[in-house]
């Protein structure tokens, strides 16, 4: 792996997802149909971290499979990146809140270490957050959103440190907010995850 850290073992995903559907470290685990771990790519360079799953991801099992995974997967396709190559999809909650609440601080807290090691065993050099409260969650940034938007910023810690972070609008939002005229949060989304891909261009092979 190119960081150091100790979360730094070798990946085992199946004993994860076990671990995972079996976790009961939080009240959500209660009302759960499922754990949602990921989609996508285990190797990917760009990882793509949401808030929590909603009734269609509770349901199929995996992150952004419902509308607003819809939008994210066009603006995807449209900036140059496969769905399934090129992103690690996650949350920074596995279990859908009640009603789909946002997650409380004790919930983000309970489910840190399992994002944790996603995060170490992909080892991506960049990371997506969609949304404040991924935002708040991944990075302890509480507001602003908006104003940090579109820029990159240096991780710091043993897991999140030598990897860059780039606060997105999330989905839902931008469900709300259709336009793709220029300036607007999904011609902005769909610039930023351009950018993205320009990066994942420019590493080295090595990363
Ligand atoms: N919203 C999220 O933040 N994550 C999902 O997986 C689905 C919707």
């Amino acid at each position: 792996m190119a960081h150091p850290q100790a979360l730094a073992s070798a990946p085992d995903w199946a004993a994860f997802a076990t671990a995972c559907g079996a976790c009961t470290r939080c009240g959500l685990s209660t009302a759960r149909q499922q754990v949602v771990i990921s989609r996508g790519h285990h190797q990917a360079r760009l990882m793509l971290i949401g808030e929590a799953p909603g009734a269609t991801e509770d349901a199929m099992g995996e992150p952004f499979v419902g509308r607003s995974g819809q939008v994210l997967d066009q603006l995807l396709a449209e900036a140059g990146l496969d769905r399934s190559r090129d992103v690690y999809l996650g949350n920074v909650v596995k279990c859908r809140p009640p009603d789909n609440r946002k997650p409380r601080a004790a919930e983000l807290a309970a489910c840190r270490p399992w994002l944790d090691q996603q995060i170490a065993w992909v080892d991506p050099p960049l990371i997506g957050l969609l949304g404040a409260t991924a935002l708040a969650g991944v990075m302890g940034v509480k507001s602003g959103l908006t104003q940090l938007r579109g820029q990159w910023l240096a991780g710091e810690g043993p897991v999140l440190g030598g990897r860059l972070l780039i606060p997105l609008f999330h989905p839902s939002y931008l469900l709300r907010n259709p336009s793709l005229a220029e300036g607007k949060p999904k011609w902005l989304t769909r610039e930023d995850l351009r950018g993205a891909a320009a990066r994942l261009r420019q590493l080295p092979a090595s990363l």
